[in-house]
């Protein structure tokens, strides 16, 4: 198939297209993409361990993503960083992302949510993923970047989903990348960048002018990046932590905000399950297993990519030095011998036990799986609870929303348009005074994606 159709059959039904084509060649495949050459991707949970486990000096991910998230995220960021330098970062990042240190945002996020669903229009169809988007941010602002201020952060609430709507995957051409200055895309994108890191690096500032004391009482993963300390016991620079916050926002909110607009758009189609999920909103253990099951069916990243440094071999496969190996996360997900009924929407699989390794990747895996990980997964099992609690909602249309591509991201083609039937009474949840509004500044468009 020509490559550009190729790109365009992907973009429109990236889910069946993977899938499919892993039925017809099989666990490894290969395909031609304009600009990115010779694709191979793998469907295999044990060559995917390997390509996941495979030496960081030769399996490069940082080379890769820096091929679509273009340099908006600094010299330091975490995800287009390789081998020692990659390392080094990942270290400072990870504890505060570890599973229980981020339980301790649970409050923010049922607030934010609280908060949101407050502003919904009974009776009127609108689409929810914007609305998600909009409690992701206030989530990232506050439990991330540690936003106080209340003008500063109407002005990220503001200045942040420019960035979204100046993406897209035309700035992946080579050209479209060049800043010619006007009003061409890439000075337009680099303009609504600066203005995003004025306000870090002024957060930064204040933040590092405040003492100990009033710095104790802070969790913010801002806090704690500001007291970690390299190997050699320097702290990070200012370049630094704004390239991680860069970061985080990019792979945090709209990932998030996406997989969150999936988790409804399946269950308002499959009232089998949203009965026992209302029956059991209490229940940790189901709403994880509706959390897991969204993931897998509906992963919001459908692969991720390696960059070879070197020749390798992958089970009967030779692959040369330069191939983009990527393990293909939807075509995994989809493989009726490890999910019976792979297209049924059924959360029921994971109460059973885990999923087989290497079976279940929405966040991909070895030394770069994402590290927002728990975060992501606390956030969907608080933002449903919130949301479910406060509004009975059904679908705007029966027929399932079709999968589309934007940017690097799988989102409802349709943004999943809902409409919220009635209000019901409330439990009593503590919510902050936040001046995002339903018909203010929201999120439309791709962030930049994980
Ligand atoms: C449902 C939500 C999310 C999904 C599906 C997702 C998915 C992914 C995937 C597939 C990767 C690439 C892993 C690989 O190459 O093996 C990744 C990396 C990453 N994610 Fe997430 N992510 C989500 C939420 C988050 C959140 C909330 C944060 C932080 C606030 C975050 C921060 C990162 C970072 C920093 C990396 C780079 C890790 C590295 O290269 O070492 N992500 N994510």
């Amino acid at each position: 198939m020509p490559r550009l159709l190729q790109a365009a059959r992907v973009t429109a039904g990236p889910y069946s297209w993977m899938a499919k084509r892993r039925e017809r060649y099989g666990d490894v495949f290969s395909s031609h993409f304009p600009f990115f050459g010779r694709i191979v991707y793998v469907a295999d949970p044990a060559l995917i361990k390997q390509v996941f486990t495979g030496d960081p000096t030769v399996f490069h991910a940082g080379a890769a993503n820096a091929t679509v998230l273009g340099d908006a995220l600094g010299d330091h960021s975490l995800l287009t960083l390789d081998e020692g330098r990659h390392l080094s970062q990942r270290k400072l990042l990870l504890p505060p992302f570890h599973g229980e240190a981020v339980r301790r945002y649970a409050e923010v996020m049922a607030a934010a949510a609280a908060t949101e669903v407050e502003r919904w229009p009974v009776g009127r169809t609108f689409a929810l993923r914007p609305r998600m988007q909009a409690i992701t941010l206030e989530v990232i602002l506050r439990a991330v970047f540690g936003v106080r201020d209340g003008e500063r952060m109407d002005l990220f609430r503001a200045r942040i989903p420019r960035l979204g709507e100046l993406s897209s995957p035309l700035d992946w051409l080579p050209f479209m990348q060049r800043d010619l200055g006007g009003i061409t895309p890439a000075a337009r994108f680099r303009k609504a960048v600066a203005a995003v890191d004025e306000l870090i690096y002024a957060e930064i500032a204040e933040r590092r002018s405040l003492g100990e004391d009033a710095s104790a009482e802070r969790d913010d993963v801002l806090t704690l990046l500001l007291g970690a300390r390299h190997e050699d016991g320097a702290p990070m620079t200012d370049v630094e932590l704004r390239d991680e916050l860069m970061t985080l926002l990019t792979a945090g909110h709209e990932t998030t905000a996406t997989g969150l607009s999936w988790a409804f758009e399946r269950l308002l189609r499959t009232p089998r399950v949203m009965t026992r999920l209302l029956e059991s909103l209490d229940d940790d253990e189901y709403l994880d297993a509706v959390v897991k099951e969204t993931l897998r069916v509906r992963p919001v990243v459908v692969d991720v990519a390696r960059l070879l440094r070197r020749d390798i071999e992958l089970g009967p496969w030779r692959l040369p030095a330069g191939t983009l190996v990527l393990p293909a996360i939807a075509a995994v997900h989809r493989r009726p011998d490890l999910y019976p009924s792979p297209l049924e929407f059924r959360p029921e699989r994971f109460l059973d036990g885990a999923a087989e390794s290497y079976a279940w990747i929405p966040f991909g895996g070895g030394v770069r799986r994402c590290i927002g990980a728990s975060f992501a997964q606390v956030e969907m099992r608080v933002v449903l609870r919130e949301v479910l609690r406060r509004v009975r909602l059904r679908a705007a249309s029966a027929r399932d929303e079709r999968a589309q591509v934007r940017h690097v991201t799988v989102v409802p083609a349709r943004g999943c348009r809902v409409v919220v039937e009635e209000r019901l009474a409330t439990p009593a949840t503590p919510a902050p005074a936040s001046t995002v509004d339903f018909v203010g500044p929201a999120p439309t468009k791709s962030t930049l994606g994980a």
